[in-house]
């Protein structure tokens, strides 16, 4: 049993990458705490600070060994004054290319992967006491059977949950597989626990994440549970009032995950599935066994059991050996389905994966097409956000505006909403009619019925 100590060190956290690095830099925090650490926001003062990084594209990578940099000289300053400061690097680059930054950065202490880190606490007092400690394992010990929530944190209204973790789909252009591993769920009741916990300390709105989310099977009351059946147990909690989903894969959009988006009350109207692209030689060059034409009726089973979902997806420009004519396909099917909200990526070799021994596309070139899918989604998006004028929608306020009195929040669709001189506190839901949309976010006003 780990001896609870007053908080005398700092932590500071830097979270770069997906939603499951957020989830993930909360847990090394509630990992740390019981050790003496207290999260700080100023780098500076920090005894410990870990960078929790991305290995996704190139240029999130790259940002871990600039940050090292910086960090280089803030050390010395801390160890100037008499004090030190721990640096550590954790996340998908620590997995990928941890024994590299080890050897090739000796300010380095701890490289920490992801299903470590509920080891951090013994590696940090390997490190105080001298050592360094690096551990890239898979361990078959349940990480988060180790990593709890601290229980009486308070904390916004909203959070992450993660539900399942790792993929097995290897996509020729992702290293996710290897820096996350096999897919692994965790066991329902662990995972309803963890919700009942967060609606106690205040949250209203809870994201399930996975890198497949939707091929959740965690092992549950009578047998493997479906993302289906664990949403309808979410939606029995009291206190719990809207249920998001982050990301899921179109082979594992289940029958029950339809119908849930139809009539499941507090799960919201948004749903992010990714496509890639819209060229079928493509898509089987990616390994994404779908294809441009089952996405599609995929597309409108979904929007026949909820006709309002707001669609956002994931797009790659510029795959090994894409032509014009692929891309214009890809430039159709956006036509076709109609997004609220999508991301776009110029392809990135990634070392290790399949598609970097291929034929790359020219780095104009890819630009050129990024700049038109990017210009077609920013129109779709904004048509989109603008025929959201004069709806009523619910909004889950979050905090406070720039402006005196206005409240920011988000709507159902996942739109940022804000109200001027609105009478309601950071965590209520309320109606709220939509007047005007501007740039980024609506503007509304609440309805009193
Ligand atoms: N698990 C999710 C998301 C994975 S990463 C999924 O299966 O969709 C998020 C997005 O980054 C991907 O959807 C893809 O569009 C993009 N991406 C992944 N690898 C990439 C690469 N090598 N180059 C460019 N974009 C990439
Ligand atoms: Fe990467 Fe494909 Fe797995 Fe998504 S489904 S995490 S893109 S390998
Ligand atoms: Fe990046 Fe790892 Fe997430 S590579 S996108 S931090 S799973």
């Amino acid at each position: 049993m780990t001896e609870m100590r007053a908080h005398t060190k700092k932590l500071f956290i830097k979270t770069y990458g997906c939603q499951m690095n957020v989830y993930d830099s909360d847990r090394m925090s509630d990992a740390l705490a019981p050790h003496g650490y207290e999260t700080t926001l100023d780098m500076a003062q920090a005894d410990l600070v870990l960078l929790n990084t991305c290995h996704i594209r190139e240029k999130a990578s790259e940002k871990v060994f600039s940050e090292l940099g910086r960090l280089k000289e803030l050390q010395g300053e801390r160890r100037a004054m008499g004090g030190d400061m721990l640096i550590g690097v954790a996340g998908c680059v620590a997995q990928a290319e941890g024994e590299e930054i080890m050897r090739r950065q000796p300010l380095v202490d701890l490289v920490v992967g992801p299903q470590s880190y509920h080891r951090l606490p013994q590696m940090e007092a390997r490190v105080r006491a001298g050592g360094t400690a690096l551990d890239t394992d898979f361990p078959a010990d349940d990480k988060f059977d180790t990593l709890r929530h601290r229980p009486k944190a308070a904390r916004g209204p909203t959070a992450f949950l993660t539900v399942q973790e790792g993929c097995d789909k290897f996509c020729a252009f992702c290293v996710v597989p290897y820096t996350r591993g096999a897919e692994v769920s965790r066991p329902a009741s662990r995972i309803l626990e963890e919700a009942r916990n967060l609606v106690e300390r205040g949250v209203r709105e809870i994201t399930l994440l996975g890198q497949n989310v939707n091929a959740y099977h965690g092992a549950g009351e009578g047998g493997d549970w479906t993302l289906a059946r664990l949403i309808w147990a979410l939606n029995d909690i009291d206190g719990l009032e809207r249920i998001r989903f982050t990301t899921s894969h179109p082979n594992d959009m289940g029958d029950d995950l339809i119908a849930a988006h139809g009539e499941c009350e507090k799960l919201m109207p948004y749903l992010h599935l990714p496509v890639q692209s819209g060229s079928d030689k493509i898509l089987k060059r990616m390994n994404r066994s779908h294809t441009a034409e089952s996405y599609l009726r995929l597309i409108e089973r979904i929007r026949a059991a909820r006709p309002d979902i707001l669609l956002s997806g994931d797009f790659i420009v510029g795959f090994p050996e894409e032509t014009e004519a692929d891309f214009q396909a890809t430039m159709d099917l956006v036509e076709e389905v109609n997004y609220g909200y999508a991301y776009s990526f110029k392809y990135s070799t990634r070392p290790g994966t399949p598609a970097a021994e291929r034929a790359q596309v020219e780095e104009d070139v890819k630009s050129e097409r990024l700049q038109r899918l990017q210009s077609l989604i920013t129109r779709q998006q904004r048509a989109i956000q603008d025929a959201m004028v004069g709806r009523t929608v619910g909004v889950l306020f979050e905090k406070p505006g720039r402006l005196e009195g206005q409240m920011m929040g988000k709507s159902d669709y996942l739109h940022a909403v804000h109200v001027a001189n609105a009478d309601v506190a950071v965590g209520d839901l309320a109606r709220v009619e939509i007047i005007e949309s501007g740039t980024n976010s609506l503007a509304g006003r609440l309805v009193r019925d």
